[in-house]
């Protein structure tokens, strides 16, 4: 028998309600959510009581896009699955979604079975994949319905990146005519990859090589090409389609259209996208290296209609597209030439946190952020409800959040293993205390309890929001 703990004080802060009670934690999962002043709350008892007065109670955070040990651009993202999962941690994410990469010319089963052996043993929070489909042919289709059997229900393609990872079209529909049969949801990399090296080239031709002409050349129309390209495509197929780092204004209205005709599309964006902007590429001195990621950047005018998507459930999902490169060595490599900085940043640390400044600043409600970074997330992947909320019998995933505790945001202190902060300096109300994975204490009152391998491999049922 293990130990028993009572979460004691707390609001307690689900998708659905905010209710003034007391959670019970037996055997790593959650045994009863009591309203305070009920008489069963009164005699509640356990091992161990955590005090949460003056404290939100809230599910684990769901990051349902990161990039462990992800090789890119000749290089391979900083964060490792120990590393990554150890800052997330820190940060009240307690589930990570990650994506296995298929390599061109080889089975998706060996790229699976590459990325569990990355991760087997050195996860601090539990984990679960995607597979990214970089070479869709026949063998590719075939496998898709075995890995929808055991777990890995999302597929990953890419409208961009020529050469790499880039689908064309008739493989695009293919793959999605099969998870139409097999249940899967097709998550799709919306950029008109093609058009975009073309713009690339002509940009390097004339001698514009700054890391602002990354965000220049990947052109929000572009992104909006594809955005309605992939619906079209999953509407012909009768898939749902899930977008990813949806960055463009013109591509939310795009979402929001076919969302109009009740078709099942969703979108996600990433908190880059709603704090930062293509300000942050033009820092001088290759400083903007450090905010390259595709998509790209945006104008800041494009964060209102982020925002009200959020609100208005034209997106469903908030996550990090957590990608790491050190800015030595890594960012780096693209000095001269802008398309040689390998693309992606950091953020598994910071989400929860950077989305509660979100309710601070008026722009969500507290329900809104749960249901974004914790309920919606598992619900999109087949987690929920062992994640992603507060009811009894769920795995005892829970953060105990203090809404006015001050942080700022530093590469001094943050525990991801990248030597910059895309948000250095930049000052938070809202702070993670404590943070339960399965009933463990994996951070207690600020400091770090967990371990590598505590972290377990969760198989994923299918979407749950297709009625
Ligand atoms: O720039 C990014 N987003 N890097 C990670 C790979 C991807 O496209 O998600
Ligand atoms: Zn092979
Ligand atoms: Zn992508
Ligand atoms: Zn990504």
């Amino acid at each position: 028998m293990t130990l028993t703990t009572l979460i004691k004080g707390g609001l307690v802060v689900t998708a659905a309600d905010e209710t003034e009670a007391d959670v019970l934690v037996e055997d790593g999962r959650i045994a009863a959510v009591v309203a305070r002043n009920s008489t069963a709350a009164a005699s509640l008892t356990a091992d161990r009581t955590l005090d949460a007065t003056d404290r939100y109670v809230i599910p684990g955070g769901v990051d349902a896009h990161t990039h462990m040990d992800f090789p890119f651009g000749g290089t391979f993202s900083s964060d490792d699955f120990e590393t990554g999962t150890r800052a997330a941690a820190w940060g009240g994410t307690t589930t990570i979604v990650d994506f296995a990469v298929q390599t061109k010319g080889h089975a998706l089963r060996e790229g699976l079975d590459r990325w569990h052996a990355k991760a087997d043993g050195r996860c601090a929070v539990d984990y679960a994949f995607h597979m990214i489909l970089s070479d869709v042919n026949e063998g590719t289709l075939k496998e898709m319905d075995a890995l929808v059997e055991e777990g890995v229900t999302s597929f990953k393609m890419f409208m961009a990146y020529p050469g790499v990872f880039y689908s064309d079209d008739g493989q695009i529909l293919r793959a999605m005519q099969r998870t139409a049969a097999n249940g899967g949801l097709t998550m799709m990399h919306a950029e008109n990859g093609i058009a975009i090296d073309v713009l690339v080239e002509q940009a390097l031709a004339a001698g514009r090589t700054d890391p602002r002409h990354h965000g220049e050349v990947r052109k929000a129309l572009l992104e909006a090409e594809a955005t309605h390209r992939a619906i079209q495509l999953a509407r012909v197929a009768g898939s749902p389609l899930y977008v990813v780092h949806v960055s463009a204004s013109e591509a939310v209205e795009q979402l929001a259209a076919a969302r109009g005709m009740d078709l099942p599309v969703f979108g996600e964006t990433c908190p880059q996208y709603l704090y930062l902007s293509t300000d942050n590429l033009a820092e001088p001195d290759f400083g903007g290296a450090k905010y390259v990621c595709s998509t790209p950047l945006r104008p800041r005018e494009h964060q209102a209609a982020l925002w009200r998507a959020l609100r208005t459930d034209d997106l469903q999902v908030v996550s990090t597209d957590h990608c790491p490169f050190c800015f030595t060595g890594q960012k780096e490599l693209g000095r001269g030439d802008f398309s040689k900085i390998p693309n992606g940043m950091p953020g598994v640390e910071h989400r929860m946190d950077l989305l509660h400044q979100a309710v601070v600043d008026g722009h969500l409600t507290r329900r809104r952020w749960i249901d974004l970074a914790c309920t919606t997330p598992a619900r999109m992947f087949g987690l929920h409800p062992k994640k992603g909320t507060l009811a009894p019998g769920a795995d005892a995933d829970i953060v105990i959040y203090d809404p006015r505790a001050e942080q700022t945001l530093s590469a001094e202190t943050h525990h991801m293993n990248v030597d910059y902060s895309a948000y250095e300096g930049k000052r938070l109300t809202g702070r993670v205390e404590t943070v339960l994975s399965r009933g463990e204490p994996v951070v207690e009152r600020g400091s770090y309890s967990g371990r590598a391998g505590h972290g377990r491999y969760v198989p994923r049922g299918i979407c749950q929001l297709l009625n």
